[in-house]
């Protein structure tokens, strides 16, 4: 088995807030990542993918492809967005770094190939990141 990853960047802005909690409790618990009008951070995407190297082409997946394709079904709809209102797929979920994670992996599962979607990385600032492989 191979794993292969490819990496994607993307800007976009939200705001960390529970809307049952009350203001000191979203202080409290997301700190100035619950500040009204939201910040902005670079995310970097790492998809793996996973595979047996077919003797033919020599590759488990056309990266062209595979980059073409995440971006336009996937990155395209994060890119310069506010995370808590411009994206479909986000609706209704605090955009923390793990949440995002967990409906990017959804989101990837509906177009790759079945089976192929190894783990993706989500790092949102350098120092911190998250790591899905699925259920
Ligand atoms: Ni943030």
């Amino acid at each position: 088995m191979i794993y292969l990853t490819k990496r994607f960047t993307f800007a976009a802005s939200h705001v960390l807030r529970n809307p049952s909690f009350s203001n000191e409790q979203n202080l409290e618990t997301y700190g100035k990542c619950s500040w009204d009008n939201g910040h902005g951070h670079n995310y970097t995407l790492e998809v793996t993918v996973k595979g047996e190297v077919p003797e033919a082409t020599g590759m488990i997946i056309d990266l062209k492809e595979l980059k073409s394709t995440v971006n336009k079904k996937l990155v395209d709809k994060l890119d310069h967005k506010h995370l808590n209102y411009d994206v479909d797929f986000l609706r209704g979920v605090i955009p923390t770094a793990e949440n995002i994670a967990l409906k990017v992996w959804d989101e990837l599962q509906k177009f790759l190939p079945e089976d192929m979607l190894y783990e993706i990385k989500l790092w949102e600032t350098e120092n911190n990141w998250v790591v899905y492989r699925g259920q």
